[in-house]
């Protein structure tokens, strides 16, 4: 089949999903490299164009909560808070149904299944019409920065992936993850809906992964990085540095500078996040000198990531 990859429709990209092919489609929160879930070679094909290490599991995107269901079993928890927050950026880390139709390899040998339901219009049009789950990771190779838009995914994948292009991302940061078992929801990842919205959802605390390990087999500390170094926490930029700003009191600088929100919003900052850190990064400054921002709502999602692309280890 011959497609101009920016010419992708619905209806294309889930054929070619249905064949067993990779194909970049748009959520709500960043851009995934999909594949259908139940196909172990399609779902081979996601780790190798990803260069993702074996053990870190995927995200199964569903339609709806039925499908979901067909998948992992609900607790009345896990339900309530699906109700709540599907479509959305959510999801729910639940146990895998006994038989459940899904390619060893997205779990990683777990018991347990992430899943969600995006809420980006073509994102569930292309699951509806595949007709089954579907593994998709952030469509960036692993390590790197996740794509809010579909010229940034070309752009990670030298143009060899197939995207289907939904416009750039509206919340432009990845899902929270939690983890709902017999006691309290356990966040494993930061994300778009804050600890503070599923906590009044869920009526309870929400606590951190005990044991201060890795939570989610993917959350490496070093993570979502840009080549550039971060230094955060700054108050302005330095000889030779880049500013990442937030704000209405960004300090004056003669360098590269973006505002992740000069109003100071956090939803408008998650938004700009990405493509903020990708464009710094390409500025060829020494360092991105990264401005304070509040904790509190998504601010923990964002200082999350920060943290993550300044983290040490290994890229
Ligand atoms: O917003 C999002 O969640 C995006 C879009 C594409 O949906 N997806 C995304 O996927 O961020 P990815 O692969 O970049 O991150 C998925 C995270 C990883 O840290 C992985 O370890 C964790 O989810 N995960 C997957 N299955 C898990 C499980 N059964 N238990 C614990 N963590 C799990
Ligand atoms: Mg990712």
């Amino acid at each position: 089949m011959a497609i101009a990859r920016d010419e992708l429709s619905v209806a294309d990209a889930a054929e070619l999903l249905r064949g067993g092919a990779l194909v970049a489609i748009p959520t709500e929160t960043v851009y995934g490299l999909a594949a259908d879930a139940t196909n172990p070679d399609a779902v081979l094909k996601i780790f190798e164009a990803k260069s993702r290490p074996r053990f870190n599991p995927l995200i199964v995107h569903c339609s709806g909560p039925q499908m979901a269901e067909t998948i992992v079993e609900f607790s009345p928890l896990a339900g309530e808070l699906a109700q709540k927050f599907w479509p959305g950026p959510l999801t729910l880390v639940l146990p895998r149904r006994p038989g459940a139709a899904l390619a060893d390899l997205v779990t990683a040998g777990l018991l347990t299944v992430a899943v969600r339901v995006p809420s980006h219009p073509m994102a569930n049009e292309v699951i509806e019409r595949v007709g089954r789950p579907l593994a998709a990771p952030s469509a960036n190779p692993s390590g790197r920065l996740s794509p809010t838009t579909a010229e940034a995914v070309r752009e990670a994948f030298a143009g060899e992936v197939p995207v289907l292009d939904g416009g750039p991302c509206t919340e432009g940061l990845e899902s929270t993850i939690v983890a709902v078992g017999e006691g309290a929801p356990v966040l494993l990842r930061p994300g778009v809906v804050s600890r503070q919205e599923i906590a009044a959802a869920a009526g309870r605390d929400v606590v951190d992964h005990a044991g201060g390990g890795i939570a989610a087999p993917g959350m490496l500390a070093r993570h979502y990085a840009p080549a550039t170094p971060l230094r955060l926490h700054a108050k302005e930029a330095g000889p030779g540095e880049a500013l990442l700003a937030f704000g209405p009191d960004a300090p004056a600088t003669d360098g590269p500078a973006r505002n992740l929100s000069p109003a100071g919003d956090l939803g408008e900052a998650a938004r700009n996040l990405f493509a903020c850190l990708r464009a710094l990064d390409a500025a060829g400054a020494d360092a991105i000198a990264v401005m304070e921002i509040p904790e509190d709502g998504l601010g923990e999602a964002i200082n999350d990531r920060l943290r993550r692309a300044a983290g040490p280890g290994d890229r």
